[in-house]
């Protein structure tokens, strides 16, 4: 028997971000899009605990401190049996590109054990357990658009209308989260209280995804950009397009909106064949959390 799930990475369409609690924590309001960008995680009985990583995984450290394994131990702990699978992921989402693909490893993997084992615990029940594990755990396991408030933990679904096209463009260097966030305490010495614009998320429950794309903000930006020389070409590269870019998380992927009348097929080739990034995806959203296929 083996179980197979999907989990989806994500672009944040707003981030706004506050100073750092005692913690080191910083409170943020957040509006999360889970886009078909997907981690494939399959989970097998096995006697043991193992992890492999094929796709962009490949070479990944496969060992304990890697989220999909603590996400494997958590819930063995949490629910009294023993932490036995073999774990299979298949990378889509970039590494340390700012799309929670390591937080999407570790939803998956929460998802796919909780079938494999036998437990049918509630995605409450994992979301609690995921926000241990990582700020963005909780969203790759609901999905969707949803606000995200606290660490990024307390999720409220946004009712949205429409599809949103990106395309992404990739880095083969990624940047630390921890790292951006140093830089934007270095850099930001009195940040404002978090909080989301109520004509933003109008526009988001109206379907206006132009408006959304063009207000779209991210605190992060201007520190990961300091912090990246890719990003900045990928940037000035895609100046001359006109269209919203939106940097997501904590980079270094940047995000180019296709509206409706562009392709974002043609966008993606275009971009690729003036080699601005070590990659142009084409990724779509809204889209459901991590589940069983
Ligand atoms: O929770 P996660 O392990 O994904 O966070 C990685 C790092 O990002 C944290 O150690 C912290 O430095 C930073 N972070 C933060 N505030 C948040 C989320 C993450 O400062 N709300």
């Amino acid at each position: 028997m083996s179980v197979t799930v999907r989990a989806p990475g994500k672009v944040n369409l707003y981030l706004a971000v506050g100073a750092p609690g005692e913690d080191g924590y910083h409170p943020l309001a957040t509006v999360f899009q889970a886009v078909d960008l997907y981690e494939e995680i399959e989970a097998r009985p096995s006697r043991g605990l193992e992890l492999t990583f094929t796709g962009l995984g490949k070479g990944l450290d496969a060992g304990e401190g890697n989220l999909a394994i603590r996400a494997a131990r958590a819930l063995a702990a949490h629910a009294g049996v023993p932490a036995h699978a073999d774990l299979a992921i298949h990378k889509n989402v970039p590494i340390a590109g700012g799309m929670a693909g390591g937080s999407a490893d570790a939803a998956g993997t929460l998802v796919a054990l909780n079938r494999l084992w036998g437990l049918d615990l509630p995605t409450s029940e994992l979301c609690a357990l995921g926000a241990q594990l990582g700020a963005d755990v909780p969203f790759c396991l609901t999905g969707g658009t949803a606000l995200g408030v606290g660490r990024g933990t307390e999720l409220t679904p946004v009712p949205a209308r429409g599809e949103f096209s990106w395309v992404l463009l990739t880095q083969s260097e990624g940047l630390s989260t921890p790292a951006v966030f140093r830089e934007f305490d270095r850099t930001v010495r009195t940040p404002a209280e978090p909080e989301v614009d109520c004509g933003f998320m109008e526009a988001l429950a109206r379907g206006d995804e132009i408006f959304v794309a063009m207000n779209a903000r991210n605190d992060l930006a201007a520190a990961a950009t300091s912090l990246h020389q890719g990003l900045r070409n990928a940037i000035a590269e895609c100046g001359e397009f006109h269209l919203p870019l939106l940097v997501s998380g904590s980079g270094p992927t940047l995000a180019v909106f296709a509206g409706p009348d562009i392709s974002a097929e043609d966008l993606a080739a275009d971009l690729r064949a003036r080699g601005v990034a070590e990659s142009c995806l084409v990724a779509r959203g809204p889209v459901a959390g991590a589940h069983v296929i």
